[in-house]
């Protein structure tokens, strides 16, 4: 849709921080679709100026607001974007949910740091039919990760029986305020940047996750960090093993002490059929079949033509921005492609497995949803 045949989508983005300007600047990207960013809110005034230094170099006029209650009274916007502190998505997705003018929402993962949150936000949710509320899972639209699912989808693999992620990456950045080392503002690792991993692992299965058993620890990071007299509780090593009730199951092995890894994702997914994997950034997937054998493995270089802007996630920012766009233009016929219940489940698995290394046992997903 080029601009100028349908009326521009105004946005705001709420927390401009590393991730609301990484949307920003994707959003710039999709400018001949019929998109602006119109208003910005974050209390930080140097985040404040890093997204003016942005939008000034694309020639984006912006207002600025100090917090999320200017923006929605503003009236200046159609959708918003919460790139905030994971503590902060619960108040302000309440306060957006609550509003009498409808702004459709881009909240960014996880949803919100505990299930009972997750829940809230989904009952609010419900009385707003007016409003789309799509949330930041955007690890299936990489190109490898998304021609796994296509070729899961297919049935090539048969019917999946197995899905081990492998993230080795590099520790935590820093974040503004530091708020990411501590467990009560991220909702801990297996919440904060694993839920993209449980995501995949539901798609790939097909089916709901029953119970998970973990084991992780804090070994390397972080230890000699200290913010207001704390040392950082954030696991940065864990195995967690994801049980569904279709009878497959899932394997998490996360590593945040690897930079010497060559890919940071390495995904694979057996079905009685068949293997499939995927790696990113190296952006290959390969396939095959038990018949085939290793003789008949496929390999290909998975890559998008739509993809604008590749950005900090391999393009799938973008993609995401493009497919809640075309949510937003189908006014109510097209839901989100990723749903609150797909955000809920996800931090759901995540705190099942942050129980289960607090309690050294399996924990089931019906104990932590009724949280
Ligand atoms: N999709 C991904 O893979 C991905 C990657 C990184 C971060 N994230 C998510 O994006 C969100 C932001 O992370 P980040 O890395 O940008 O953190 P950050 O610390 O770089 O930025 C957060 C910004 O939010 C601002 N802020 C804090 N409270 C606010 C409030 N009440 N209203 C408005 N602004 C507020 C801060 O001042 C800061 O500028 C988190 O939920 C994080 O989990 C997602």
């Amino acid at each position: 849709m080029a601009a100028g045949t349908e009326s521009i989508v105004k946005y705001g983005i709420i927390g401009v921080g590393m991730m609301g300007r990484e949307h920003l600047v994707n959003l710039y990207h999709l400018r001949s679709q019929g998109v602006a960013v119109v208003c910005i809110a974050d209390p930080h005034v140097p985040s404040q100026q890093l997204a003016l230094s942005v939008a000034e170099s694309f020639n984006w006029p912006l207002q600025v607001f100090s917090g999320h209650k200017q923006i929605l009274d503003s009236g200046l916007c159609d959708v918003v974007v919460v790139s905030t502190p994971n503590m902060t998505h619960f108040e302000i997705l309440m306060d957006i949910l609550n509003y009498p003018k409808p702004h459709h929402v881009l909240v960014e993962k996880p949803l919100c740091t505990t299930v009972a949150d997750c829940r809230r936000v989904v009952e609010a949710a419900k009385r707003r039919p007016d409003m789309l509320v799509q949330v930041g899972l955007e690890y299936r639209y990489m190109a490898p990760v998304a021609k796994l699912i296509d070729i899961v989808k297919c049935g090539t693999l048969g019917q999946v029986k197995m899905v081990a992620i492998r993230e080795h990456r590099f520790p935590f950045l820093v974040k503004v305020n530091n708020w990411n080392r501590f467990n009560c503002n991220s909702g801990g690792t297996l919440v904060e940047k694993c839920c993209h991993f449980f995501d995949l692992m539901r798609l790939f299965a097909g089916a709901n996750p029953v119970r998970v058993m973990a084991s992780g620890a804090i070994d390397v990071n972080h230890k000699d960090e200290i913010y207001d007299g704390k040392v950082p509780d954030i696991i940065d090593n864990a195995y967690v093993i994801v049980e569904f009730d279709n009878g497959s199951r899932g394997m998490l092995d996360l590593c945040m002490f690897a930079e010497g890894s060559k890919n940071e994702q390495e995904i694979s997914v057996v079905g009685d059929g068949g293997k499939g994997e995927a790696f990113v950034p190296e952006s290959i997937v390969r396939w095959g079949t038990r018949v085939g054998g290793r003789e008949g493995v496929q390999t290909l270089q998975a890559s998008d033509d739509r993809i604008q802007y590749d950005g900090l996630h391999h393009g799938s920012s973008y993609l995401e921005h493009l497919n809640f766009l075309s949510a937003v233009r189908a006014k109510g016929a097209q839901a989100p492609a990723v749903n609150l219940h797909d955000g809920l489940i996800s931090v759901a698995i995540g705190v099942a497995g942050q129980l289960s290394i607090e309690k050294g046992r399996f924990a089931t997903i019906e104990e932590v949803i009724n949280e």
